[in-house]
Order: structure tokens, then sequence, then C-alpha cells
């Protein structure tokens, strides 16, 4: 499949805005190109644009070329910039399954985008073959690990559909460094219509500084440098994204403790007779149906806890990010006094 032939057509040969900053200029040199202020405050240059820096070590990181890698502010901002680079606005479909990260859709109503969205099955997976509007549609979004279902999808059904389709797949990865399974970047180089998301914002703690990536064909990174907008990552974000990347081994033992503190979670709730359901999770959350779910999530914001509502995708079913080991325990020890005292009650 030629990458070239799935952006939007009046993108192919776009000319993208000429930034003063497009080579980075030495030590020497007097700039006098880009009206900004001379007097050599911290921040009175203008960023990097093409976050040379920042590909450059998470290229080292993840062992891949920085043509391959494309930086945003946050991941959302790629799903963003992805959508336009292939959907012209009315005409353009986007498909995504009914279950899935609320942002996809939000963004594609903004962009003026139609939504065909598919179902998962009664365990949140992927149906083994992708369905006909699928195959059709020019752009795909998979979430896996999927927000807020927790499950992630084999890696032999996303190569399937893979090479099934058409057009091009996105899997969103931002929980990817929470789960035991596979990563589909292993895909990368069989299939350039795959373009993969991953964000500094969860396993790597750094939600405030708004960095995300996408990996994919180098073209297909070119043509989404030219249409994002000039200085989208500051020069703030972009050097704390070097120690944030820096420091991603040392990351590991949060992670392990998120791990650890998610299956003692499970198994707690499993242990409460009110918990209908705990659906496994590969992520740093767990989706829970409760009896009585929207009591209990009004309780728990009257101690001081708050959980997400995410009756849209099951009835009386939250969703519970991981928290510290005591935090965690605090949220058991409020759950045992709420159904505690429901069961005195009737
Ligand atoms: C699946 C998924 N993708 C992307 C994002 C956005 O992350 P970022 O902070 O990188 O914009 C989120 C945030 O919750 C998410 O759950």
């Amino acid at each position: 499949m030629n990458p070239e032939n799935l952006i939007r057509p009046d993108l192919k040969n776009f000319e993208s805005y000429s930034m003063a900053k497009a080579k980075l200029p030495t030590q020497e040199e007097i700039i006098l190109d880009a009206n900004e202020s001379p007097f050599g405050e911290p921040y009175s240059r203008y960023p990097d644009p093409n976050h040379f820096d920042l590909r450059k070590k998470l290229g080292e990181c993840l062992d891949l070329p920085i043509n391959s890698i494309f930086m945003g502010s946050g991941s959302d901002e790629c799903i963003d910039l992805i959508l336009r680079l292939f959907l012209l606005p009315n005409q353009g479909y986007l498909a995504i399954p009914k279950e899935t990260y609320g942002m996809y859709k939000i963004q594609a109503q903004i962009q003026g985008l139609n939504l065909f969205q598919f179902e998962l099955d009664e365990n949140f997976q992927l149906p083994k073959l992708p369905p006909e509007d699928v195959i059709k549609s020019k752009l795909c979004i998979l979430c896996s690990p999927n927000n807020p279902t927790g499950n992630q999808f084999s890696l032999e059904t996303i190569e399937n559909w893979l090479k099934l389709m058409n057009g091009v797949l996105v899997v969103d990865e931002a929980y990817i460094e929470f789960s035991s399974g596979n990563s589909v970047l292993e895909l990368r180089k069989d299939y350039p219509n795959l373009i993969i998301i991953r964000t500094l914002s969860k396993a790597f703690a750094s939600a405030g500084i708004r960095l995300g990536y996408a990996l994919g064909n180098p073209y297909l990174i070119e043509k989404l440098y030219s249409i994002k907008l000039p200085y989208n990552l500051s020069s703030l974000s972009q050097r704390e994204g070097l120690k944030i990347i820096d420091g991603i081994p040392d990351f590991q033992k949060k992670i392990q403790i998120i791990l650890q503190e998610r299956a003692k979670l499970e198994s707690f709730l499993n242990s409460i007779p009110q918990v209908i359901k705990v659906w496994s999770s590969q992520a740093n959350f767990l989706l829970v149906e409760f009896q009585r779910a929207p009591d209990l999530q009004g309780f728990l914001k009257t101690q001081g806890i708050r959980i997400r509502d995410r009756s849209e995708i099951r009835a009386n079913a939250l969703r519970i990010s991981i928290g510290t080991p005591q935090q965690n325990q605090k949220l058991m020890t409020l759950l045992k006094s709420f159904y505690c005292e429901e069961s005195t009650v009737y």
C-alpha cells in the first residue's frame, strides 16, 4: 500500500508555512528573522519546530529513526492532526468502536467528519474480521489497551485487520506500558498504513507537560509535520520532555506498584457481593459494574474520592484509576462501609 494515496488529495502537494526556525541558528549568528525580542531572556526565542533533540532521544529509547516519530502537544494533538491529514470535513468517515476513548468522536465532530461506530463483543474484543464499513473507511482508530474497558486487542486480530483494510489504522497505545501483552510496534515495518500513538501522560507521569507522539511511515510523519501549528511544543515542554525520557527506566518501579495495586483492588472488588463485574484490565484503571453505581459515586464524592461514570458503556459501570497504596486502601475501606450500611438498610 502506498501511503501517499491515503492522505487528503488537497494536502499532497500542500505548501506548509515556512518557519524562521526551520533550521536552528548557530551560537554566532545574529538572529533578526523572527520578530523576537533580542535581549536574551530565557524564552525570548521560538522553540525548535521540528523537535529534533526530543525525537532523537525518543528514537534512541524506542530504537526507531527520527523520521518515523511525530511529537504533539499530548496524544490528543496527534489524533487531531491525523484526522485532518486523512479526512475531509463533511465527506470523510472515521471508524471507531462504540466503546472507546470519547475524544475520537468529539474531535471528529469538531472537524465535521462522519462516524462509523462498530460494536465490540461482550468482552469488549474486536471482531476477528473488520466490519465491511471499516474495510472501506479511510481511517479507523483502535485504542489498545482500550479506554475505558481496559482490555488489549490481540496482535493477530489487529494484523488481520491491517491486511484487509484499504485505509489507515491508528492504534492508540496510551496505556501500553501497563500491559503484559505485545505492542503493535513490530507490525509497523510491514504495514505503512499503521500509525501508533503513545503519550508521556500516563505511565511516565507527565500529563501536565503535554507530550504525546505518533510512530509511523516517514512519509506520513513528514506530512503530519507539514500541517501542525508551527511551534506546537514550547521550549519548556521540549526541555522537560528530554528529562522525562531520560528518566523512563526509573518509572518501571512505579508501573510495578500500579500493577500490584490493580491486582489487589481487582480481587478486593471481586469479593464484594454488590460488585456485578470487574473487567480484567491491562491499563492503570478498572472498569467495574456496581449495584447502585450512581449512589456509590455520590457517596465517594462526599468522602473526597472522585471516580468516573462510564454508564454510557455499560449500565452502572464506573471507571476507577489506580491510585497510591494509601489512596486505594481508603477507597476499599469506603466501599466496604458503603455496602455494609446498605445491607443493614435492606
Ligand atoms: C486512550 C487515550 N488516548 C489519548 C489520551 C490523551 O492523552 P494525552 O494526555 O497524551 O493528550 C487519553 C487520555 O486520557 C487516552 O485515554
